[in-house]
């Protein structure tokens, strides 16, 4: 397994990768109307190209053949969007490789800041890598009731003179 920026000619597999993967880890949190409605947001090609091409920070974890299994990315804001693994790889620390290399680039770019609105899957990957939960949000997608939690974490202290929260 390996860490690499995202290309153009991964934008197939990813948008695969996405409905993939909240049909295969979501129903452990999610009932199947929440895992039904989720999965129907799944990006289309052109729409992660179009995201992927703003200058943000998108990097995928490949398997031997150089085939996407996880990707994630950190807006110019700080803001997370996407973040998923393919079932196959999930609970292997895939991820957590994927988003040390995400932090260590959003150092270097001096983001301040990181959040997320973090599934009820990834909340309590989050809190082990020190993000704070900030709240659950309830949310709809169409008809369908479904809920995330905002999440922070601080990479430099913040300019407000509020101190960030300890968690
Ligand atoms: C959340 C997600 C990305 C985590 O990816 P992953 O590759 O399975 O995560 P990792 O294997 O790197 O997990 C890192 C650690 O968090 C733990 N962890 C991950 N997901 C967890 C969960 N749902 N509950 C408890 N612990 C969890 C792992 O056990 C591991 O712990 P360790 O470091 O002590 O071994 C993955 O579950 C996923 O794709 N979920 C579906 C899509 C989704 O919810 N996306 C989030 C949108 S915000």
């Amino acid at each position: 397994m390996r860490i690499r920026d995202y290309r153009p000619s991964d934008a197939p597999v990813l948008a695969d990768l996405y409905a993939r993967s909240v049909r295969g880890i979501g129903p452990r949190f999610y009932t199947p109307e929440q895992v039904a409605a989720w999965a129907a947001q799944a990006p289309t090609v052109e729409r992660v190209r179009e995201a992927y091409g703003d200058g943000r920070v998108a990097l995928v974890a490949v398997d031997a053949a150089d085939r996407p299994v996880a990707f994630s990315d950190v807006e110019t804001d700080g803001h997370i969007n996407f973040l998923y693994c393919a079932p196959e790889a999930a609970g292997r620390g895939v991820m957590s490789a994927l988003v040390d290399v995400l932090e260590a680039r959003a150092r270097a770019l001096n983001h301040p800041r990181l959040h997320v609105e973090a599934s009820e899957a990834a909340r309590p990957f989050f809190l082990r890598r020190g993000f704070t939960l900030l709240g659950r949000q309830d949310l709809r997608i169409g008809d369908v009731p479904i809920h995330n939690y905002a999440m922070e974490k601080w990479l430099k202290p913040p300019k407000t003179g509020t101190a960030p929260a300890q968690s």
